[in-house]
This record gives structure tokens, sequence and C-alpha cells, in this order.
């Protein structure tokens, strides 16, 4: 294909996707780029906590269905995101103070959260922003074992999607980079329950010189890598072309996922940091993109 995830697929990489959800796609001029350039969609807000169990038992797929039969009905790949978030958490999940009824209940979303797409992902980004071990509700109460209940949960609900790790921050070989492979050795030392790590890469300009060594130290856990919501403010064309060409150099980084098409729809939208801008006009970082793959 000749728009961005054709010439980049040509190069044996999986899919340059963005994220979406039914307040973008009913947006037609945005729905055509994501038809001609995206090989891969990631729902923005409609699969997180809040929006799939806002009271507990309570189950609302009304959002991440019109995701995904989008997805099924234009041949995109689709990513989960996010099921094990600190933020976007309904107030029912965070003041869980008690182990065994926080693991059930963890268990009981994912379960039917990955269960309901079993077999249509892709991949589900199960944990995010809390690779760190930031003090969220899921660490306080169960300590680092939150990582392996919600892994063997979702494998169980789905034995076909990738099942990733995802943070931000890790936008150079920095401690926080650091900490997270380490934190995927101790979790993966007898069993293989991360099998991929996300970069977020919400980048400023001149961010990206680090990219390259952050997706080598992710590789050098041995899991796929992929730069999962990227997005770069204020961005030249040498900010993408650097990004675009991290990924490109390492075989293990199999995708990128820009978070958003247009300028008019970013959670950024001021500082102007996706590919197409607010009127839905390529901008030159895209004509880069295009002409450097
Ligand atoms: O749906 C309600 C709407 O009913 C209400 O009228 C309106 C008023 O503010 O809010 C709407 O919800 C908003 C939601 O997006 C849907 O548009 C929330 O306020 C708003 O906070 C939410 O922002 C999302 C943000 O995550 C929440 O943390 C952004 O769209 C989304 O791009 C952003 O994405 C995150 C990734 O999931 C994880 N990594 C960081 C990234 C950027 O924050």
């Amino acid at each position: 294909g000749s728009g961005l995830n054709g010439k980049w697929v040509s190069h044996g990489k999986k899919f340059w996707g963005t994220c979406a959800d039914s307040n973008t796609l009913n947006i037609a001029s945005n729905a055509n780029i994501i038809k001609s350039d995206f090989g891969q969609v990631t729902p923005e807000n409609s699969m997180k906590w809040d929006a799939t169990e806002g009271s507990r038992g309570n189950f609302n797929f009304g959002g991440a269905d019109a995701l995904v039969n989008w997805a099924t009905s234009n041949g995109k790949l689709i990513r989960g995101h996010t099921l094990v978030w600190h933020s976007q958490l309904p107030s029912w999940v965070s003041s869980i103070n008690d182990r065994n009824t926080l693991t059930s209940v963890i268990q009981n979303h994912i379960s039917t959260v990955a269960g309901r797409y079993k077999g249509k992902l892709y991949g589900i980004e199960i944990l995010n922003e809390d690779g760190s071990l930031r003090s969220s509700v899921f660490y306080n109460v169960l300590g680092e074992s939150f990582v392996t209940i919600a892994f063997t949960a979702a494998k169980a609900a789905d034995s076909t999607a990738r099942l990733y790790i995802n943070d931000y921050n890790l936008d150079s070989n920095n401690a926080k980079t650091q900490g997270m492979v380490r934190l995927i050795g101790r979790i993966n030392a007898n069993q293989k329950y991360i099998e991929g790590v996300g970069t977020q890469m919400h980048l400023g300009a001149g961010g990206a010189g680090g990219a390259q060594a952050a997706l080598t130290a992710l590789a050098s856990t041995g899991l796929e890598v992929a730069i999962t919501e990227l997005d770069i403010a204020g961005a030249s064309s040498n900010d993408y072309l650097t990004v675009m060409r991290a990924c490109l150099g390492i075989s293990q980084c199999v995708a990128i996922t820009s978070w958003g098409v247009s300028d008019a729809n970013s959670w950024r939208s001021s500082s102007s940091p996706l590919l197409w801008d607010s009127s839905y006009r390529p901008k030159a970082a895209y004509n880069s993109l295009i002409s450097a793959l």
C-alpha cells in the first residue's frame, strides 16, 4: 500500500496504528485517514475500567464493541487498552482493601473483558503505567503479585492475544526503563507471563534522541517491543524520523501506534503533536515519513 502503514509493513513491521473510538470514527475525514494510512486501532478510552465496569459486575461494552466492530469490518488489527491502570479506575475498585476481594475483582474484570474479545485482538495492554510499581491500589494491597494475577487471568481468557505491559517515560535508557527491564526479568523468571513491552512515547520537540536506547534496553528482555502511544508536542519532521528509524533499526520493535490522527482530537491538541493538522491535512512530518519509507 502507499499509505503510512503500507510503507511501514513493507519493511517487515507488523503495523502502524492509531487510537480511536466512536467520537473520532464518526468524523468521516478522520475515519478515511485511518482506512488509508493505519493498520491497527487502539480504543482510546472505551476499553478502560471506568468505561467497561463502572460498578462491580455490571459491564458495559457499547463503546468497546463499536471500536472492535469497526476494526473488524475495515480489516484493522486491534490492541486492547488497558485492563489494569490506576487512572480511569472507578472508586469502588480503588477503595478495596483486602487481598481476596481485589484478586477476584481483577480476575473477573480481565476474564470478562478479554473473554469478550477472545481471538479478535492482536495484543492487550494488560498493565498500564503500573510497571514501575507505583503506589496504586493494586500494588498497595497485593504487592508485586498483582502482575502475575493479571497476566494469568488474561492468558486463561484469551490464549492468542499478545499480553503486554505498557508504560510512559520509557523514552531513553533511564532508571524507569531499567526498572521495567528488571521487573520483567523477575516476573518472567520461571514462566513467560509478560509477552510484550510497550513504551507510550509521549514526547516533546527534540525529545526523541533517547528512543533508540530505550527500545534497545527494552528488547534486552527478549520480548517483542512496541511504541504504543506516539505523539510529539511541537514536533519537527526530524523528531518523527528519529523515532521511526529507531524502531526500524530494531527487529524486536514490531509496531508503532500514534496516539491519534489529527491535532483536532488529540489529548494534547494545543501542542500540535500528530501527523495531520486540525483540518485533517497531512503535515510535513507525515510527508517526510512517507518519503523516508
Ligand atoms: O466521556 C466524558 C464526557 O461524557 C464528558 O462530558 C467529558 C467532560 O470532560 O469528559 C469525557 O471523558 C473524557 C474522556 O477522555 C473521553 O473523551 C475525560 O474527561 C478525559 O479525561 C479523557 O481523557 C483521556 C485520558 O487518557 C484520560 O486519562 C484521553 O482521551 C486519552 O487520550 C488519554 O489516553 C492516555 C492513555 O490511555 C494512557 N497513557 C496516557 C494517555 C494520555 O493521557
